[in-house]
């Protein structure tokens, strides 16, 4: 993970959307190139891939960040009525028009600051019906984004590859308190068979925490998935290390996520694993409490992703250039183990790593232009900074 191979005084040759070609420019063959970009004085890398995010809500939960300034913790704020219950009382009143203007709205932002692939997950919905309008939301934000999608003034005509998580077991829900089985079994008796027959998700989500979903609960719920076709991206050790991870890596889960608390067990489980592990430092930020111990993960052998966690209640921004800020800040990556972390290592942790993560010939055309620097380490040094100059989605440039 310390590694980032580069060239100096490249050439690179895009086409139809993918990386057809690049060398150094003493290599380069003449072509027929209908247009020349000049990128002297640039540093090109590959575009952000986050792996994990909630960027379709209701409302944001400034109100809770004023008791988190008062020194109350996310359980806390959760307990008094505010967490994921409260948005996913406004998610409900919400119509799915507004929910997916917003959204796009807020997703062009990010790929602005140079996300070029995002994971989104449902989870504030926590209900069939609010379950299926979220998805049915992000079914249509990967269509305005996809090849044949319009072209429309919000999306530029960006082509971003978004993927979908169903988080049906994010909290259980009031009515639900004292018979929670009955909640865990219409997901895995209605919700799951639905969103599968609907082909409204990619992976399948639990939040394994005390207060939330036990180790047995999340089991089901994968089981349940995987018998859908969904692989498991899991809320993990966040606040408690509760036996999820080595339950969770047994059963095939494709990654593990959050990971702030962490025992020897845990990392014995994820040595040498396939599951990725993936740190959101962000939300660490945010809420004020530890950031995983990813370089204890990297000399174990556990391949590390880091990803935004971008949600209204732990963390409410999905600017990549400041998780790797902080990935090198706080929790003292090296700039190329973060690079790696932000990029490939996040395609691996959404099975896209064929398609996204690298510059490599026959990969999406996902660029990031960063005018005026020639290393790496002055992005996450300039933390607080816009660096990107450009950003190049599927061959095209959207600023
Ligand atoms: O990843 N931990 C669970 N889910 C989110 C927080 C969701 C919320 O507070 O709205 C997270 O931190
Ligand atoms: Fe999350």
């Amino acid at each position: 993970m310390g590694e980032v191979p580069s060239i100096k005084n490249a050439y690179l040759i895009v086409e139809h959307a993918r990386i057809k070609e690049y060398g150094t420019m003493r290599d380069l063959q003449p072509h027929e190139i209908s247009k020349v970009i000049d990128c002297a004085d640039t540093v090109i890398l590959p575009g952000y891939v986050d792996s994990h995010s909630h960027a379709v809500f209701a409302h944001t939960r400034e109100a809770e960040f004023k008791d988190l300034i008062k020194g109350l913790t996310y359980e806390e704020v959760a307990a008094r009525g505010g967490g994921i219950l409260n948005s996913a009382a406004t998610l409900a009143s919400k119509s799915e028009d507004s929910l997916y203007e917003e959204a796009i709205a807020r997703v062009m932002k990010l790929v602005y600051m140079g996300t070029t692939t995002l994971e989104i997950k449902s989870g504030y919905g926590l209900s069939l019906e609010a379950e299926l309008k979220m998805l049915q939301v992000i079914a249509r934000l990967k269509q305005a984004f996809s090849e044949h999608g319009n072209d429309t003034l919000l999306t530029k005509g960006a082509t971003l590859t978004i993927t979908a998580t169903f988080l049906g077991a994010h909290a259980v829900p009031k009515e639900y308190k004292d018979n929670r089985d009955a909640y865990i079994e219409l997901i895995v008796n209605e919700m799951i068979p639905q969103v599968a027959a609907a082909n409204l998700a990619d992976f399948i989500d639990v939040f394994c925490e005390a207060n939330y979903f036990t180790v047995g609960e999340m089991l089901r719920v994968i089981e349940a998935g995987k018998a859908h076709g969904l692989r498991a991206k899991l809320h993990v050790n966040q606040f408690n290390s509760i036996g999820a991870i080595p339950i969770a890596v047994k059963a095939g889960a494709l990654s593990v996520d959050h990971l702030e608390v962490m025992n020897a067990a845990d990392f014995a489980a994820l040595s040498g694993a396939a599951t990725i592990a993936t740190a959101l430092p962000s939300c660490s930020f945010f809420l004020g409490i530890p950031y995983a111990p990813v370089n204890k993960m990297i000399s174990d052998n556990i391949a590390v992703a880091l990803a935004s966690d971008y949600n209204p209640g732990s963390c409410p921004s999905g600017n990549m250039n400041f998780v790797f800020a902080l990935a090198c800040v706080q929790m003292k990556m090296t700039p190329e183990a973060a690079l790696n972390a932000l990029t490939v290592n996040a395609a691996h942790a959404l099975g896209l790593q064929n398609e996204v993560g690298s510059i490599t010939v026959g990969k999406q055309a996902n660029l990031l232009l960063f005018k005026g620097i020639d290393n790496l380490a002055l992005i996450p040094y300039s933390f607080g900074e816009m660096m990107v100059s450009r950003v190049m989605v599927q061959g095209v440039f959207i600023n």
